[in-house]
Order: C-alpha cells, then structure tokens, then sequence
C-alpha cells in the first residue's frame, strides 16, 4: 500500500491544468458500447477507476486503445452481456453500475453484479431498477447479481423518489435505445449528467432537458461511433481551489468550466479567499484568517457532496464556529476521526458537522477513509504543523489523476512512498 509523506507549510503557487470528469467519463465509457462501432475519446483521466471500466470492458469482448489522454473504444463485434465473472472488478467502484444501462439497452439484457465504491453509506439502487423495470424490463437480485431481461424496451414515464445522479445516467443510457419516449422526472443536473447526454446524443441519441430535472428521450434504432472530449472534473478543480485557500497561496487552474464551480466560489469568496474568473482558468488566492462559514450539501447547483470533506479541512483552521451538513450521503463523516487525531475541534450531531476553528492543525499519520476523504487529508497535511503521514492512498488514486505531481509543480512537499 502506498502512502503520502507531506511537510505542511508550504503556500501553494503556479498553474494545475484540470483533467476530464471521473463521474463523466465513468458513464460515457459504458455508453459507448450502446452500439457496433468505434469511439474516439478525448480528455480521459488516467485514474484507477477509468483504467478498471476499460479493463472490464476487454473482458467483455471490447477492443480498446489507449494512448495519452485518447481512449478508442471498438465495440464493432459484439461483446458478451454477462458481466457476472468480473465481480472482483466490479466491486472496485460504483460506477460498474452503468453496464446495466448499457448492455440493457444494447442486448435487452444484462447480468452485472452489485457495484462496489466508496463507503459513505446506505448506497441502494432501487431507483435504478424501478426505472429498467418501467422500461419493461424484468429484473431479479441474487447471489450478489443483477439480473436482468426485456424482450422489449419500452419509452416510460419515470418519477424519481430522490435525486440521483447513478439512476439518471442509468436510465438514459438504457432508454436512448427503447422503441418510443422516455421521460425521466426528478432528474439529476449535474455537469455529468450533460457529457453523458452530450456524448449519447453525438451518437445519434434523441435526449432533451439534461441540465434541467426533466430529460425528455426518444428512443433511436441506429446509433454510431463518434468522437468526444470529456468535460472538466468539478470536483478536481474544487479540492484544488480549496487546497489554495487552506495554504494562502495563488493558484490559476486550467481547463475549467467556472460555471460549474459557482457554489464552491462563493463559499470560498464567503470565506474570505478571493476567486477570480480569468480568461484561461480560475484563480484562487487564499487570504488567512479564513472565516467561518455554514454548508450544506446538496444536488447541483448546490455545494457538492464530493466536496464537503475538503471544506471541512478549511473549516478547522477558520476563525469561528462552522457547520456542514451533509444531507446527500448519510454517513460521509468517517474521517472526521482523522482530523480530531490533527487537532480539529469538530462535534456531529447526526448529519451536521459544527467545526470550531483552531489555530493549525498539528500533523500525524492519517488515513484516507475514501476518496474524497482522502483529498481533504492531502489538504490538511499541507498546512499541518510537520510531517503527515497520508495512508491507504488507493483510494486517491481512484479518482485524481497525478495529485503528487500537480501539488509537487505548485510548490507542495509531497511524495509517495511504498509500504
Ligand atoms: C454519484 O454516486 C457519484 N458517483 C458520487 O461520486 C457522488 O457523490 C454522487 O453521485 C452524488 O453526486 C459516480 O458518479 C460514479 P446518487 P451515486 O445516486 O450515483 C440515494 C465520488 O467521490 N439513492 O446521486 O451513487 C443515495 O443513497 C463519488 O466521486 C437512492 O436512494 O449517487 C443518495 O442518498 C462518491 N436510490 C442519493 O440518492 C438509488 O437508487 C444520491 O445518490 C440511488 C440513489
């Protein structure tokens, strides 16, 4: 298991180019096998979780290419709809899920198993199922696997009990090749959630309202290859911006979507950094003593759940009392623990963290409790007093393409080290 070693103190300084989107990119790569072809996509992350979807996928019978940054998915012979051997795979992360909508819409049917993926609570994929089940198909759970069947796929109308990001891209994925309309009520809006809409649509998908809670789909017979570049990840370019913040530096990152980024500047701005729109980037300019703020986590627009544990990080070094609400995923408060072993004086009355600030967190061994979790830990080694340890570091890797390295550039003393 590799680890982080960090010396904290430094402020960081320079330009990070942000890489393409994980939870984009995690449901454009399934998509692409929605029909016997070839896609070219661009601005792919080489992160942990990418590399496993390809490498189920060549499991499945998929020729893919990969060179840089550009991922050629051939699809043109057909690959199997069984997924079921691949557990091990599977259960690395969640976004294995969207094989379900995938080879449903495809084959009609889809054996995949449960998906695995971060540990930040009860993660049930009822809405998933009711909306497969609504698009005709039959769908039975056992032995850990998801069955599923619809001699026909069928346009519906779909109401979803909660907003959901995995359910969306999952029922478009399958409804784009159901004979007739789906409409999908209740939608997730996330900038994913657009890529993902945007890319089916380039291969001759019909989906209106991604962006919007109602997406509007008209099934298509034919569907073909196309070419695609990925959108920014929002939730890079936000840890980030917060690990700028957190260590007064100055910080333009590159290659971002600033509309996408509104609720963390503002909290930010609310904070006390200043945050500027420039032609090529975001910049950030961290200005300590940062001020206590309140968030509450919510579905884009709003602050975003994969986001609250690096504010957290910034929260226990404020001036004041702050408070986070995570009203998203209900136990997405794990590495609190870890920041408490610092010094942060941080107390959770159910789904409300209140954060009283300290004057520095004092630096130990920590571990990365997920993948988020595990960013805030970088953050908070970086203005730690000494030297942290960062462990279980894995979980990084699933989703920041080359953090060491990006830090290092902007003047971070962070190195890896093998255990
Ligand atoms: C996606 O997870 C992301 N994962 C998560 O990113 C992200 O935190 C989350 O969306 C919210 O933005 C991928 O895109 C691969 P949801 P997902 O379905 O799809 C409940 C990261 O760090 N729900 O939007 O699992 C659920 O329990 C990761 O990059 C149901 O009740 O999230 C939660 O409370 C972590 N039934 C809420 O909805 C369902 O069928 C939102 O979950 C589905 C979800």
């Amino acid at each position: 298991m590799d680890a982080f070693i960090i010396e904290g103190g430094n402020q960081l300084q320079g330009e990070v180019s942000i890489s393409g989107a994980k939870n984009a990119v995690l449901g454009i790569i399934p998509a692409a096998v929605l029909c016997a072809c070839t896609s070219k996509i661009e601005n792919v992350p080489d992160i942990k979780d990418v590399n496993k979807m390809i490498d189920i996928l060549e499991k499945l019978g998929a020729e893919i290419y990969k060179e840089q940054d550009t991922v050629i998915i051939n699809t043109e012979k057909p690959i199997s709809y069984d997924v079921s051997d691949y557990e091990e795979e599977t259960g690395q992360m969640r976004a294995s899920y969207y094989l379900l909508g995938a080879l449903l819409g495809r084959y009609r049917k889809a054996i995949v198993p449960l998906p695995g993926g971060c540990n930040i609570g009860d993660r049930p994929i009822d809405q998933h199922i009711k909306g497969f089940q609504a698009l005709g198909a039959t769908v039975v759970i056992e032995h850990g696997q998801v069955k599923m069947e619809a001699p026909e796929l069928k346009g519906a109308h779909i109401f979803l009990d909660v907003v959901s990001v995995g359910a969306t891209i999952n029922i478009m994925l399958a409804a784009v090749r159901a004979d007739g309309k789906t409409v999908i009520e209740n939608a997730a809006k996330e900038p994913h959630i657009v890529d993902v809409a945007n890319f089916l649509n380039l291969m001759g998908a019909n989906i209106k309202g991604a962006g919007t809670d109602v997406i509007k789909i008209t099934g298509v017979d034919e569907m073909h290859g196309c070419e695609y570049s990925v959108i920014p990840d929002q939730i890079t370019t936000g840890t980030y911006m917060m690990a700028a913040a957190a260590t007064e530096g100055d910080v333009l990152l590159k290659n971002v979507i600033p509309k996408h980024m509104e609720a963390i500047t503002a909290k930010l701005t609310e904070m006390g950094a200043i945050v500027k729109e420039e032609d090529n980037g975001i910049r950030v300019i961290g200005k300590r003593p940062l001020k206590a703020i309140n968030v509450k986590t919510m579905p884009y627009p709003g602050f975003p759940t994969d986001l609250q544990q690096p504010m957290a990080v910034l929260m226990t070094i404020a001036e004041g009392t702050s408070t986070i609400t995570e009203s998203i995923f209900e136990s997405r408060f794990k590495y609190v623990d870890e920041l408490r072993r610092m010094g942060a004086n941080i107390s959770i009355n159910g789904r409300t963290a209140s954060i009283i600030g300290v004057k520095n967190l004092s630096a130990t061994k920590i571990r990365a409790t997920d993948l988020r979790a595990g960013a805030a830990m970088v953050i908070a080694g970086l203005i730690a007093d000494g030297e942290t340890k960062v462990t279980d570091i894995v979980h990084i890797d699933r989703g920041y393409e080359k953090l060491q390295e990006n830090m290092r550039n902007i003047g971070a003393d962070i190195r890896r080290v093998s255990e």
